[in-house]
C-alpha cells in the first residue's frame, strides 16, 4: 500500500476553489474591531506630534494607536539564529525613531475597515526629517560583514591561496554581474485577526510558520508559547515574506491590547514594499581561474547587499560558489550596506537565486573563452566531495541532471557559436545553468490518533502556504499507517498542533514528513499490540535529527532554456524550458511539477520583468503595486517542463525527498541570459534583461 509517489489531487483543492476555505481575515468574532496604519513619508527622522482630532471624529473611529499609548514589547529577545537579524523589524510603536519610509507610525482603530482608513488619512503626523541615504552602489566602501553573522556568515570562505591562483591561471574570467531588489508578493497580503480571552492571546494570521510565530509573540509578550496561539488553516503563498512574522501582525496585537477587543489587520499591496520582505539587491564581482582545459584552479565570489538600520540581514548569495565546484583555492564574502530602507530579507531561494545567476552566468563565459561545451566545463570541474568543507555528498547528481537533459532538450547538436541563428526577425539561442539548493531538517513534533470509527487523525503545527503540504504530508502518514489516505485526516496550520519546522528553506516536508511517518509508525505498533482504538501517541525527532550523519546534502538541477530575441526591437521571448532535478524520492509527482514549474516561472520573471528600485528622493519602492511590479502572465510562458530524476540518497530523513520549494528558482536567470548570449553574441550581466539595453 503507497501513497507516497502518487500524484494524488490537493485535498484543500475544492475548500479553496468554492470559496469555503478560510483564511486568516476572513475568521469571524464578536466585537472585532478593524485597524489601519499610518505609515512614515520620511525615510529617516523623529514624530514630533500627533493631531488626533480630526481622525478621532470620524464616525466609527474608537481610538488611535501611537507610540506613547502602544503596550511595551519585550526587546531583549533571542529568536534564534535565522529570525534574530530582524527582530528590531518587530518593535512596532516602540519608539519615535524613524528608520525607513513606510514603517508604521500610527494606526486608526474603527469599528470598519473603511472607517479605520478614512481616520487614517485624517490623522496628521508631524515628523521631524533627516537627511537619508537611500541609494545602493556596487563596491561601496562601507559594506560590512554583519555581527549577527560574523565571519561564517553566508557564504563567507577562505580556502587556499584564491589570489595567487588567480594570478597563475592561464585563462581568468573577471565579471561583474547585478540583480535588482525583488518583491515576494504573494497572492495574500499580510493579515491578522488579533484576540485576546483571559490572558491567552489567539491569532489567526497568514504566517509560514504557526509555531516559530507562536515563539516570537511569546518572547515579545513575555509570554508562555502555550498561551499564544497562532492560527494558519489556509495561507495565499508566502515565498519568504510570512517566514517571520512581520510588523502588520504585531500591530494587530498592540491595537487588540489597547481597544481590549479583537482587532483585525490587512495589508494592501501598497504597504507590501516596505513590510513584506524583499530581496536585497546584489552587486557581484566573480573571478574564475582556470588551465586551457577549463580545469578550475580559483573561484572568488565576493557579494554586496542592502541591508536597513533595524537589520543585520544578509542573503547567502556566495554560498553555492564554494561548493559547487571543484577548485583548490576559493573566496567567497557576503557584506552588506547599512541604508534607510526598509529591512530585506527571505525570498524564494534567498542568495542561491541571485547568487548563481553570477556563478552560472561566468561558468557560461568561461565555456565561450575556452570554446568548450558548458555541460563539459562543468563535468570537467564536478568534485568528488564537498569542495567547501572535504565532507562526502549523500547524493550528487547534478551531471545526470545535465546529461539527461542534453537528451531531453535536444543540447547534442547545438551549434556554440553565439549570434548565428536567425528565424525571419527572430535570433534564437540556447542556455543551460546549473542549480542547487541545501538540504536541511529541522525537529518537529506530531500526534496521531486511532479514532473510533476506525480513521485516523494526524496532527501537527506544520502550514499549506499553497504548496499542497497537507496532501503530502496525507500521503506520509497513510503510508505510515498502513491504510489508504482517504482513512487520514491530516490536521496542520495551528501553533498548539505541536511544535513544528516553518514552511521555509525546502525543508517542510523532510522535516514535518518524519514526525508524521514517526507518528504514524509508533501509533500502528501500538495497534497492533493490542492498544485500544482512541489511542493517541505523540512524537518528537529531535533525536533522530540530531543523530544524521555530517554529510553535505544538497539537491541539484539543471536548468535549459531556447529564447527567441526580436533583431528590431529587443525583445525577448522565453520559447522552451525544461528543467531537470535531482531532488531525492518525490512526494507526489503532481504537486511537485507545480512547485519547480512555479519556480521556473518566477525565474524567467526575475530574468526579464521584476525588478524594484527604491526612489532616491522618498527612499520606498517605486513599484509600489502590481501595476508597476511585473512578473509574468501566462501568455509570456512558452513550452516549459520538468523532469524528475528517480535519486535514491540513505542520508536524508525517512521520507526520502530534499526539498523542491526553491531549486526551481534557482539558476533559471542563468539559463535565460545564457541563451540570451548564444541568440545575440552579447552579454547581459544585469538584471533584469531589458529591451533598451539589448538593442
Ligand atoms: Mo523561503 S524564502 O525559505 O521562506
Amino acid at each position: 500500500m503507497t501513497s507516497v509517489g502518487t500524484p494524488l489531487e490537493r485535498q484543500d483543492a475544492r475548500a479553496k476553489v468554492t470559496g469555503t476555505a478560510t483564511y486568516a481575515y476572513e475568521h469571524r468574532v464578536e466585537g472585532v474591531l478593524y485597524a489601519w496604519p499610518v505609515t512614515s513619508t520620511v525615510a529617516k527622522g523623529r514624530v514630533v506630534d500627533i493631531d488626533m482630532d480630526s481622525a478621532m471624529a470620524t464616525p466609527g473611529v474608537v481610538a488611535v494607536l501611537h507610540a506613547d499609548n502602544a503596550a511595551r514589547l519585550e526587546t531583549n529577545i533571542d529568536l534564534g539564529p535565522v529570525q534574530q537579524a530582524s527582530v528590531p523589524e518587530l518593535f512596532v510603536l516602540q519608539s519615535k525613531k524613524i528608520a525607513y519610509r513606510g514603517q508604521i507610525v500610527a494606526a486608526v482603530i474603527a469599528s470598519s475597515a473603511e472607517a479605520a482608513r478614512e481616520g487614517a488619512e485624517k490623522l496628521v503626523v508631524h515628523c521631524e526629517e533627516q537627511a537619508h541615504d537611500v541609494v545602493f552602489r556596487a563596491r561601496d566602501p562601507r559594506a560590512y560583514v554583519p555581527s549577527v553573522l560574523g565571519d561564517l556568515g553566508p557564504g563567507n570562505v577562505n580556502r587556499g591561496d584564491a589570489d595567487a591562483a588567480l594570478e597563475a591561471a592561464e585563462v581568468v574570467v573577471d565579471v561583474a554581474y547585478s540583480t535588482p531588489a525583488q518583491l515576494p508578493h504573494p497572492m495574500e497580503p499580510h493579515s491578522t485577526l488579533a484576540s485576546w480571552t483571559e490572558g491567552r492571546l489567539t491569532l489567526y494570521s497568514s504566517e509560514q510558520g504557526p509555531s516559530n510565530t507562536s515563539q516570537a509573540f511569546a518572547a515579545l509578550l513575555a509570554m508562555d508559547a502555550d498561551d499564544v496561539e497562532v492560527v494558519c488553516d489556509y495561507v495565499g503563498g508566502g515565498f519568504g515574506a510570512k517566514a517571520a512574522p512581520r510588523p502588520p501582525a504585531v500591530l494587530a496585537v498592540l491595537a487588540a491590547k489597547l481597544v481590549g477587543r479583537p482587532v483585525k489587520v490587512a495589508w494592501n499591496r501598497r504597504l507590501m514594499t516596505a513590510h513584506a520582505t524583499y530581496r536585497s539587491p546584489t552587486a557581484q564581482r566573480i573571478r574564475l581561474g582556470a588551465d586551457g582545459q577549463g580545469k578550475l584552479s580559483a573561484i572568488v565570489h565576493e557579494a554586496q547587499h542592502m541591508t536597513s538600520a533595524l537589520s543585520d540581514y544578509v542573503d547567502q548569495t556566495a554560498s553555492s560558489a564554494r561548493m559547487m565546484y571543484a577548485a583548490e583555492h576559493a573566496r567567497t564574502t557576503a557584506t552588506a550596506v547599512r541604508l534607510d530602507v526598509p529591512s530585506a530579507g527571505w525570498m524564494r531561494g534567498p542568495g542561491e537565486t541571485p547568487g548563481m545567476f553570477g556563478l552560472e552566468c561566468a561558468m557560461d563565459e568561461l565555456a565561450h573563452r575556452l570554446d568548450l561545451d558548458p555541460i563539459e566545463l562543468r563535468i570537467r570541474n564536478e568534485p568528488e566531495v564537498d569542495p567547501s568543507d572535504g565532507k562526502p555528498f549523500s547524493s550528487r547528481n547534478l551531471v545526470a541532471c545535465l546529461q539527461t537533459g542534453a537528451e531531453q532538450f535536444g543540447w547534442v547538436s547545438r551549434d556554440r557559436r553565439p549570434g548565428t541563428r536567425r528565424h525571419g526577425r527572430w535570433l534564437v539561442g540556447t542556455g543551460v545553468a546549473a542549480s542547487r539548493y541545501p538540504v536541511f531538517t529541522v525537529p518537529s513534533r506530531a500526534s496521531a490518533t486511532a479514532e473510533t470509527d476506525g480513521t485516523f487523525t494526524v496532527a501537527i503545527g506544520a502550514v499549506d502556504i499553497g504548496t499542497g503540504s497537507r496532501t503530502v504530508l496525507a500521503q506520509i502518514a497513510a503510508d505510515a499507517l498502513e491504510v489508504p489516505v482517504a482513512r487520514v485526516r491530516l490536521d496542520l496550520g495551528r501553533a498548539s498542533y505541536s511544535a513544528a519546522a516553518f514552511a521555509g528553506a525546502s525543508l517542510g516536508t523532510a522535516s514535518w514528513g518524519w514526525a508524521v511517518d514517526k507518528a504514524g509508525r509508533v501509533l500502528r505498533d501500538r495497534l497492533r499490540d493490542g492498544a485500544p482504538l482512541g489511542t493517541t501517541v505523540d512524537v518528537d525527532t529531535t533525536e533522530e535529527v540530531s543523530a544524521m550523519r555530517d554529510v553535505s546534502r544538497n539537491a541539484y538541477g539543471a536548468q535549459f532554456a531556447e529564447v527567441k530575441v526580436d533583431a528590431v526591437t529587443g525583445q525577448i521571448r522565453v520559447e522552451r524550458m525544461l528543467g531537470v532535478f535531482a531532488a531525492g524520492r518525490i512526494i507526489n509527482p503532481r504537486t511537485a511539477r507545480s512547485q519547480l514549474i512555479g519556480g521556473m516561472i518566477m525565474g524567467i520573471g526575475g530574468t526579464l520583468m521584476e525588478a524594484a528600485d527604491i526612489d532616491e528622493t522618498f527612499g520606498d519602492f517605486v513599484q509600489s503595486d502590481l501595476a508597476g511590479y511585473h512578473f509574468p502572465t501566462h501568455a509570456d510562458i512558452g513550452d516549459i517542463d520538468v523532469v524528475m530524476l528517480p535519486e535514491t540518497d540513505d542520508e536524508l530523513s525517512p521520507v526520502g525527498g530534499k526539498g523542491i520549494g526553491e531549486i526551481g528558482v534557482v539558476g533559471a536567470a542563468a539559463a535565460v541570459a545564457n541563451a540570451v548570449h548564444h541568440a545575440t553574441g552579447r552579454r547581459f550581466r544585469d538584471l533584469p534583461l531589458r529591451l533598451e539595453d539589448l538593442r
